[in-house]
């Protein structure tokens, strides 16, 4: 995907208030036909017109799979972030129309597996309600263990637990409760998978433990999509287009590129699918990598970046762009 093509032209349908973090919105088509079709896993790109600045975050899809009337994403408040979970918090009204992109799936159940064992943290918990939406209508099997802070931010624990009282199992730590991963790990049925959706410090863990009990990476699944982070701001030539850009303190270096209306490749925005790869043509000074996609040999190369979520700090930076 790439900016300008795949989008989808929608009305907010609802604003719904989840809890005191997160609140959900509904889309549905302007055009009145139905939503394309999505797996569970897929996020949905949304764009923010914010004066004259645009946003483009993405959203894990929670809804029902089957059905194809709307979408709906919940989005958490971050106060401190550059804005866009503010903008859709503060400003995002029923009857709005915004613009979201196709789905894109880079977090999808293994229909292979013969159970599919879910661990979320959080607002990690939207990818799992579309699959576990999913595995309703496919008969799988499914457990999921889902820490949240506190029993009045815990979204969506009533209806996933009065739905799936056997299969979901909530933790929460005000009152001291945490996942036993090891000995979750331990008693699973060959053939289970494991997917993991929540703060990084979760992600790793599970990945760690999961590799220490003998798991094979290809049996462990997450998702973490990085927030570009706000930072000095710096310039950028771009040697194909001719161009150089600024990009400011909140923006990132691909939301840059895009308003100088530069075409740039992207799926997640949040440093995870690798679409967004730039060759760096030259540099005097340091790379802020914030994505989890480049090795640490390429980043010590210096001849890549990830434009949706790095920065960079120093006299000139020239990408092949
Ligand atoms: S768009 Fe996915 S890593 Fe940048």
């Amino acid at each position: 995907m790439s900016a300008g093509t795949s989008k989808i032209a929608v009305r907010v349908a609802d604003v719904i208030k989840v809890n005191d973090l997160v609140t959900r919105f509904r889309f549905v088509r302007r055009d009145g036909r139905e939503m394309p079709t999505f797996s569970g896993g897929a996020h949905t790109v949304v764009e923010m017109k914010d004066g004259d600045r645009t946003r483009l975050n993405p959203y894990s899809l929670m809804s029902d799979p089957a059905d194809r009337s709307a979408y709906s994403i919940s989005v958490r408040r971050d106060d401190v972030g550059r804005g866009g979970s503010l903008f859709m918090h503060q400003k995002v009204k029923p009857g709005d129309e915004m613009v979201i992109s196709y789905p894109v799936n880079l977090f999808s159940l293994d229909l292979r597996a013969s159970k599919h064992l879910m661990l979320a943290g959080g607002i990690g918990i939207t990818p799992f309600l579309a699959q576990i939406k999913q595995l309703g209508h496919a008969g799988g099997n499914f457990e999921l263990h889902y820490s949240v802070r506190t029993a009045a931010l815990g979204s969506y624990v009533d209806e996933l637990t009065a739905a799936h009282p056997d299969r979901v199992h909530v933790y929460y730590d005000d009152r001291k409760q945490a996942i036993d991963l090891a000995r979750l790990l331990d008693g699973q049925p060959l053939g289970t998978h494991i997917y993991v959706c929540g703060p990084k410090g979760m992600i790793d863990w599970v990945h760690k433990t999961a590799r220490a009990h003998g798991w094979p990476e290809s049996a462990v699944h997450s998702e973490e999509f990085l927030a570009p982070q706000s930072g000095k701001p710096f310039s950028v030539e771009l040697a194909r287009s001719a161009k150089t850009i600024t990009v400011g303190e909140h923006e990132s270096l691909l939301e840059a590129i895009e308003a100088a209306g530069v075409e740039a490749p992207y799926l997640c925005r949040g440093g995870a699918c690798g679409q967004c790869e730039t060759d760096v043509l030259a540099h005097e000074g340091t790379f802020i990598h914030n994505d989890h996609w480049l090795t640490e040999d390429q980043r010590k190369g210096c001849k890549k970046i990830m434009p949706c979520v790095s920065r960079f700090d120093g006299r000139r930076l020239v990408l092949d762009r």
